[in-house]
C-alpha cells in the first residue's frame, strides 16, 4: 500500500525534437502514474553545449532551470533515445552540466528511473545500459529492475504520439509503481535514524 503523500517527478526527454517519441513516454506516464503523484516534463531546448569556460559560481540560466527543477522533485525519470548504440548527445550533454559542481550535483542521492524508446526492436537496450553506468557516476540512486524498453516506436505508438499498445500500457503501468515504490523506500531510508 503506498504512502499517501503526494510525489513529484521531474521527466527528461533525451530528444529536442517536437513529435519526439521519448517525450511521448513522458506524457504517457502522465496518464500512468497512481493518484497523487505528479510528473513535470522538462525540456533540454536551450542548454548549451558543456565548456567549462562558461561553468562558474552562475551558470547558465537554461541549466539553472533544470537543476531547480531536479532539486524540487522526489524523483527523476530519464527517457534516452538510442544515438549509435548510445544515449544521445543533448541528454549527456545536459548531464554533465547538473554534474557540476561535483559536489553539489542535484542528482546526487536522487531516485531515478531510466526507459527509452527507439525505432529499432532492440528499444534502446544498449543506450539504457550506458546511461545508468553514467548515473553510478552522477550518484544518481537508479532502480535497477523492471527495466523497461519501448521499440518498435511505430507500433506502439499512434501518429500523435499516444502510447496506444495496451499491453506496454500495462508493463508501463507496472514500471511507474515499481519507481514510485522506490522513491517511497528511499525516503523511508533518509528519514531513518544512523
Ligand atoms: C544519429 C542517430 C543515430 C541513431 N542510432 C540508433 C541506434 O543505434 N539504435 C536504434 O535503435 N535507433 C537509432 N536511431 C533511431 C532513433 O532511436 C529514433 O529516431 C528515435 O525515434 C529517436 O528518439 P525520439 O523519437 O525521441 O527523437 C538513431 C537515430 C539517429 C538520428
Amino acid at each position: 500500500m503506498r504512502d499517501t503523500r503526494p510525489l513529484h517527478i521531474v521527466g527528461i526527454s533525451g530528444s529536442l525534437r517536437k513529435a519526439s517519441y521519448n517525450t511521448a513516454v513522458l506524457h504517457a506516464a502522465q496518464e500512468l502514474l497512481p493518484a497523487g503523484v505528479t510528473l513535470e516534463v522538462v525540456s533540454l531546448d536551450g542548454i548549451p553545449l558543456y565548456n567549462s569556460d562558461i561553468d562558474g559560481p552562475v551558470q547558465p540560466a537554461a541549466v539553472q532551470a533544470l537543476k531547480a527543477a531536479i532539486a524540487r522533485a522526489d524523483g527523476v525519470l530519464i527517457a534516452t533515445p538510442e544515438y549509435n548504440h548510445s544515449i544521445s548527445g543533448v541528454l549527456k550533454n545536459a548531464l554533465d552540466w547538473v554534474s557540476r559542481p561535483r559536489d553539489a550535483s542535484p542528482l546526487i542521492g536522487t531516485p531515478v528511473a531510466v526507459t527509452g524508446v527507439s525505432g529499432g526492436g532492440f528499444g534502446t537496450v544498449r543506450a539504457q545500459n550506458d546511461l545508468r553506468l553514467i548515473l553510478v557516476e552522477l550518484m544518481g540512486l537508479t532502480m535497477g529492475k523492471p527495466e523497461l524498453f519501448f521499440g518498435p516506436a511505430a507500433r506502439q505508438f499512434d501518429g500523435d504520439g499516444n502510447l496506444t499498445d495496451s499491453a506496454k500500457r500495462a508493463e508501463y503501468a507496472q514500471f511507474l509503481d515499481a519507481f514510485v515504490q522506490w522513491i517511497e523506500r528511499l525516503k523511508i531510508a533518509e528519514r531513518a535514524p544512523a
